[in-house]
């Protein structure tokens, strides 16, 4: 089967395509010869995902299926959230934003963080959405150099070392994207 990820992020893009493995012949937006912004104007995971995938769908006619990610943190109340990608403004890179949030962290005991991975699969003209959710807790200092975003300063809870210190396969074994395409890959075997 040929589905469109609607993503430009490229490590999303490798996250994936492991997880799929041989079963599906996965796309990239450079494979459909898609250049440019999706764009995300929702306050919700579910209608920002939602958006992507119809974003695709409408121009390609193609399989299609997007997700959206936010990083929760109790401390603060649940930000940086459906904003993850922009929490420290227009233009900002994962630094910018990892240093934002350990500032407005400071030495707060409560730690306790949770990444949500929404996915929406446009399927056949049908819509679909998959949910992924692992708990962990914000590091107060950057550990790691592997994966990307906020990985460096996310350790999933029950494991020692921060999403940026375990290899690929690791990671998508108990990351919320991994769970919210394990779910995807069991839905799309059984059609
Ligand atoms: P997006 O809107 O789904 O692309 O995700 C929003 C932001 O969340 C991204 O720009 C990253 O900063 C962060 N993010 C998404 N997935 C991950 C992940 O697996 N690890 C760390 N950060 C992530």
């Amino acid at each position: 089967m040929e589905l469109v990820f609607a993503t430009n992020n490229k490590h999303k893009l490798e996250e994936v395509q492991k997880l799929l493995g041989n079963n599906f012949n996965l796309l990239s937006l450079k494979d459909i010869s898609f250049e440019g912004e999706i764009p995300e104007d929702y306050e919700t995971l579910r209608e920002n995902a939602l958006q992507k995938a119809r974003y695709i769908h409408d121009r390609f006619k193609t399989n299609c299926f997007a997700d959206d990610t936010g990083l929760e943190i109790d401390f603060l109340k649940g930000a940086p959230g459906v904003y993850s990608a922009r929490y420290a403004g227009p233009g900002c890179t994962f630094d910018d934003n990892i240093n934002k949030v350990l500032n407005e962290m400071g030495y707060a005991e409560n730690r306790k963080a949770r990444f949500r991975t929404v996915i929406a699969l446009i399927l056949d003209k049908k819509e679909y959405f998959f949910e992924g959710v692992i708990d962990g807790k914000i590091l107060k200092e950057k550990q790691g150099n592997e994966g990307f975003g906020y990985d460096p300063v996310f350790r999933p809870l029950g494991y020692e070392q921060s999403f940026a210190e375990m290899i690929l396969e690791e990671k998508n074994k108990i990351s919320h994207r991994g769970r919210a395409t394990q779910k995807l890959i069991e839905f799309l075997l059984k059609k």
